[in-house]
Parts: C-alpha cells; structure tokens; sequence
C-alpha cells in the first residue's frame, strides 16, 4: 500500500498566492499517474515539489512509506528521474554523451574522468557506452547516437532527453509537459512510448505526467489527478475524471477567461 511516491497535504504558498493547497496524491509502481489542470492550476509547482525545486510549507512526501525530502541533485540516487521543460541536453557533446551523461551514477569510476581521458576507467566508459546504446535503440533512436542534438529535429531531441532519464535506470520517471511543441503525430508515437514504460521487461518504471494537453494525458494515464487553483478537484481512472462536472466546469471557466 505504501509502494512508490506518495504526496500527503502539501501546501505551497508564494508570498499571499496559495499554489497548492492540501494536495494529496499517489504515484504507485507500475501505473501511469497524471497530473492536469488549466493554467497556473500548480502542477509545475508540484512536479517543483517532487524534485526539490520548491519545499512545501505544509504537508510531507514519502517514497516506499518513507519520508522523503527531495533534493535536484540527489533523485537519481533515489530512482528518479525527470525530463525538464524544453530539452536540456548538452550542446557540446554528442546524443550517445548525452544519454551517458544520465547514468554516471551507475559507473563506478564515474563518466566524468573516462570524459577526460583519466586511467582505470575505461571499463565503466564500456559499459555505460552500452548501456546508452541499449536506452537508445530502445526508444528507436540508435542511428542518432553519434549526431549532435541541435542538428536533430525536435521530437527526436525530445527522445533523446527522455533516454537520459531514461539511461539512468529510474523507478519513477517525472515528465513536465512532454507534449510541448510536438506534433499530432509525435505525440501518438510519445503517448504509445509512456504507456510501455512501466510495463516493459528490462527497466520498467512509474510514470507521473505533468501536461495539459488533455488527449495526451486521458490516452496514456492509468489514474488523474485533476488540479485547479492549487487544489485537488477530481481524481480517478480517465473515464471518471472525463464525466466529472468538477472538471469539465475548470476548464471551460479556463477557456471562458482566455476568451476574454
Ligand atoms: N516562483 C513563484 N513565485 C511566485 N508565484 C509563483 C511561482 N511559481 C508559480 N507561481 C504561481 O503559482 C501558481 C501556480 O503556478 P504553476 O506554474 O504551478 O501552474 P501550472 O499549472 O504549471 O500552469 P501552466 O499550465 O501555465 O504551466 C500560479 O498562480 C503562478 O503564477
Ligand atoms: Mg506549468
């Protein structure tokens, strides 16, 4: 019952603005859990919360039951990972580099001294160049490795962003928006690629999906979490939140004030 990533009752404020506001929510292993709501609805504030952005001012996070205190550079040591906003890769080193980069962890020696050529090291540079390579093929995306990101177009940058979290073997991955200036059809082929994640063979993981991009989310989520000015408004497997007044009222009154 206790499995996996759980929020209980956080509250976030900035200064007199309530961000979040009693928010409870559960991320078990094997599911698919998103997160939606209309805009400033606090759910890059949460994902801000998960990985240690942001420090609620109430409320408290456990992982497996216990309690968990996020730090940015401390997740992947917990089994999270996370894709940023926009792609974040690293312009000066190749995709293969990249997704490497995402794993050092895993290395004994670290990636940093087999990048600077240091001795006792070239072992662990093999192994985590295969590694790397296995992430990469597996989100078919291979035959880039030896490309530079910024000659690649976006939604394969976006791949590749995804297998550096990916290479770092997490069991629970964070997506911020991965949606986010990709087409109709990248975002099927996005959609069909979260849905695997937590039941593939090798590496599975949780998902929690930060979008707002409706269809994205009802397509691949198991369970949602529907936030609207900081508060929980429904909850439940997509067809329940789909028929919940609660929600259809959220975003049309969202859709009501753009208008305006
Ligand atoms: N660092 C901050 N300082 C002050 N206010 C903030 C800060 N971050 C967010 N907010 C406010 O908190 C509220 C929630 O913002 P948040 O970015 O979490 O919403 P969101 O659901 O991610 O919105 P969007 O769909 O536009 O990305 C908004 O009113 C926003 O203006
Ligand atoms: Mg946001």
């Amino acid at each position: 019952m206790d499995d996996g990533l759980a929020l209980h009752q956080v509250g976030v404020r900035f200064g007199g603005l309530t961000a979040l506001d009693d928010v409870s929510l559960r991320v078990p292993p094997g599911r698919v859990v998103g997160v939606i709501g209309p805009n400033g609805a606090g759910k890059t504030t949460l994902f801000n919360v998960i990985c240690g952005f942001v420090r609620p001012q109430t409320g408290s996070l456990t992982l497996d039951g216990r309690e968990l205190r996020p730090r940015p550079h401390r997740l992947t040591r917990l089994g999270i990972a996370r894709t940023l906003q926009g792609t974040g890769l690293f312009a000066g080193l190749t995709v293969l580099e990249n997704v490497m980069a995402g794993a050092t962890h895993t290395a004994r020696a670290g990636f940093l001294p087999a990048l600077l050529g240091l001795p006792g090291s070239d072992r662990d540079e093999a192994r985590l160049r295969r590694h790397a390579l296995d992430v990469l093929d597996g989100l078919g995306i291979a035959g880039h490795a030896a490309a530079a990101p910024g000659t690649l177009p976006f939604a394969v940058r976006q791949r590749v962003a995804l297998a550096r979290a990916l290479a770092a073997r997490p069991r629970l991955l964070l997506l911020d928006e991965p949606a986010g200036g990709l087409g109709a059809e990248d975002i099927t082929a996005l959609a069909e690629l979260i849905r695997q994640l937590p039941r593939r063979a090798v590496d599975p993981c949780a998902v929690l999906l930060v979008e707002h991009h409706m269809d994205l989310v009802m397509d691949v989520c198991d369970e949602l979490v529907v936030l609207d000015f900081g508060k929980v408004i429904a909850a439940g497997t997509p067809d329940q939140v789909r028929d919940d007044p609660a929600v259809t009222d959220a975003y049309l009154g969202a859709a009501v004030e753009e208008s305006r």
